[in-house]
């Protein structure tokens, strides 16, 4: 069959099932924002020398925050998880994302409650929810066909923007100047009268089929490839809808802030060092990661669609997903402080 093809419906509903290991992810989810306080117990608000027991900690515990989202990733791949289990794991996946969006959301109304009170019980509610939901069990190949290639040609239209935008905060590298350096030309376009509803129209287009897309791949247990695919659409989907509620409403119309250099690393305290701002660290650095790879996985699709040797397309796609690391590593390296030259 070949990867566009569209089988018929077999959906079939049944009953809530108790799978108590499917909510691994709901837990890690729950562990996230304390992860991210202790790291700043260790780190602490001075831009101070800190001991080097201290930056094994920190790192440590970092990577075990990195580790959540992955965490679920795996659980997202589990060939026996019903829908419901497949799909909270895709949601673990996009805890760092999540957070943020949460922390925005708590700001803008003014919430008395500390987020992690508001997180746990989101996450409890959630994860309640996917054990006592009747699951449809649904075809392998769901109906995606016209939405998947609507998908993709936007994609490669917002593909323009965000090559910018990334090579943008890579300018980062070089200082801050350099960055708003950068960031002046390509305003010129992307918030223009014309650019900015034409980018902002097709990000909420992007959101809105990629969720579409994700709910019915997620219906079925599907591939690694394909799992990682959706997972990282999910993430992908929620981050930009964050961000874009971050930039426009939060900073822009809220706050009255400009959206720079210092509105992107939390300035004066920065990432590191700011209880709030060190959950950006995570959202950001998965944030590039997965909108590269997501493409990565994209081109590999479209590969094989046209006859590429499944093989080859994968070797590809691993070395796409390395490069998408190292980008992301290299940009929030200079948002911590890094410079080259
Ligand atoms: C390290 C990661 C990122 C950082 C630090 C970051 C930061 C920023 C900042 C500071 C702005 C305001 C730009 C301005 O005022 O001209 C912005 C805007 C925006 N970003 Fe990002 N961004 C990141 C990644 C991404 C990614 C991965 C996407 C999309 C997949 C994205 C989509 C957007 C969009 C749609 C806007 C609105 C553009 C506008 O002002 O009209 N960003 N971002």
């Amino acid at each position: 069959m070949n990867a566009f093809a569209q089988p018929r419906d077999r959906s079939a509903v049944i009953g809530p099932r108790f799978d108590y290991s499917a909510l691994t992810p709901a837990a890690a989810a729950i562990c996230y924002p304390f992860l991210l306080r202790a790291f700043h117990v260790v780190v602490g608000t001075r831009v101070a020398t800190p001991s080097p027991l201290a930056i094994v900690a920190a790192a440590l515990i970092l990577a075990v925050a990195f580790v959540v989202p992955f965490l679920a990733l795996a659980f997202a791949c589990r060939p026996d998880a019903d829908p419901a289990a497949r799909r909270l794991a895709y949601a673990g996946v996009a805890t760092p994302t999540l957070f943020v969006f949460l922390g925005v959301v708590q700001a803008l109304i003014h919430s008395p409650i500390p987020d992690e009170l508001v997180w746990c019980m989101l996450w409890l509610a959630i994860a309640t929810r996917s054990q006592t939901a009747g699951n449809t069990v649904a075809s392998t190949q769901p109906a995606v066909g016209r939405w998947r290639i609507v998908h993709g040609m936007t994609a490669a239209v917002l593909c323009l923007y965000v090559a910018f935008h990334l090579a943008n905060h890579l300018f980062g590298l070089i200082g801050p100047d350099a960055h708003a350096a950068v960031m002046k030309i390509g305003r010129v376009v992307y918030r223009s009268f014309v650019g900015e509803p034409l980018l902002v129209a097709a990000m909420l287009f992007q959101i809105g089929t990629g969720l579409l897309l994700a709910w019915r791949w997620s219906a079925a247990p599907q591939g690694f490839h394909r799992t990682f695919q959706v997972a990282s659409g999910a993430y992908l989907s929620l981050f930009i809808l964050g961000h874009m509620n971050s930039v426009f409403i939060y900073a822009r119309s809220f706050l009255g802030i400009l959206t720079d250099w210092n509105f992107a690393i939390g300035a004066p305290t920065g990432l590191l060092h700011d209880a709030w701002s060190i959950r950006l660290l995570p959202h950001y650095a998965l944030g590039v990661f997965f909108v590269l790879s997501h493409l990565t996985s994209g081109l590999r699709m479209v590969l094989i669609a046209h006859g590429v040797n499944r093989r080859a397309a994968n070797r590809l796609w691993g070395a796409g997903v390395v490069i998408s690391a190292a980008i992301s590593a290299a940009i929030i390296a200079g948002m911590c402080g890094i410079r080259i030259g």
